[in-house]
């Protein structure tokens, strides 16, 4: 049976993600690291749409952890073929006031680990080869400045670069490599007021609407994709200043 692991995938987005792969037939590897009862309710969820799965823990901050983790993967199914990258950290905050802590511990969740979870878990892909997908933030392609969440905005650049870099190295294992970028969604920690006025496609997005581009993304009808970025926004990157000029009028609302 084929497997999927999504990292960060006890709630919200992740477990969205992880619910529709179980849905395509993949045994789903469930991660957390703080919250096990929200991963045993996933894994619950999971098995009530018939799929199949199981849970596993660690902190990607950690490399040991990282190598357990893959260690678990290796025993239970001998194989991974889809590896959705989906913990992102973000914590945003003035840059010249920002804690330094925080900005290495954001490029290490959102940046480093990803790599190094990667390169772990690249022995368990089969021969004939496998997906892995990096959550972004749409907009991720228009390189820009911002005094606010600096740290996210670079780390998640990084990865875009990461994305098409072994999109190229693993080509000829046929391990195609994307990234899939979420917009404002209506789970989303930062929602200011006028969200869904800058939105052409008029609403803001859903768990759902990710992982359903996740999923093709992941699958055979995507056999001839690697090194795209995908942004999952209605449109939203197309006005990314409005975010911006929204925030300096002080109308963000933080949850
Ligand atoms: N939500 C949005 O509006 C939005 C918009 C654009 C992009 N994105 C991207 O989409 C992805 C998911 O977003 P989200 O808002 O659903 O995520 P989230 O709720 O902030 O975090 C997902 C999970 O990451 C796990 N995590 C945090 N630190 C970890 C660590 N050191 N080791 C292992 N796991 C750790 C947590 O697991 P535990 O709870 O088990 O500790 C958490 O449940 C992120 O990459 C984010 O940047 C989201």
């Amino acid at each position: 049976m084929k497997a999927a692991l999504v990292t960060g995938s006890a709630r919200r987005l992740g477990r969205g993600i992880a619910l529709r792969l179980a849905q395509e037939g993949y045994f789903t590897f469930i991660h957390y690291r703080t919250s096990p009862g929200e991963a045993k309710s996933t894994l619950q969820a999971l098995k009530k749409l018939g799929g199949k799965g199981a849970l596993i823990q660690g902190d990607l901050g950690s490399p040991a952890d990282i190598k357990r983790l893959v260690a678990t993967v290796r025993k239970k199914t001998g194989r991974l073929d889809v590896l959705v990258n989906n913990v992102g950290v973000y914590k945003p905050g003035p840059l010249l006031k920002y804690s330094p802590e925080d900005f290495e511990t954001t490029l290490r969740l959102n940046l480093s680990s990803c790599f190094r979870l990667i390169q772990e878990a690249l022995p368990l892909f089969p021969a004939s080869g496998g997906s892995i997908i990096n959550i972004g933030y749409a907009g991720v392609e228009n390189i820009t400045g911002t005094t606010h969440n600096t740290a996210y905005l670079i780390s998640k650049s990084g990865l875009l670069i990461l994305t098409k870099s072994l999109a190229q190295a693993l080509g000829s294992r046929h391990i195609r490599v994307n990234m899939v970028s979420p917009g404002i969604l209506s789970n989303s920690v930062e929602l200011p007021e006028s969200a869904k006025d800058w939105v052409p496609l008029g609403r803001l997005g859903t768990v759902e609407d990710v992982a359903e581009a996740v999923a093709f993304l992941a699958g055979k009808k995507a056999d001839y994709i690697t090194g795209v970025n995908l942004d999952i926004s209605g449109g939203y990157h197309l006005n990314l200043r409005s975010l911006e000029t929204d925030r300096k009028k002080g109308k963000s609302r933080r949850r």
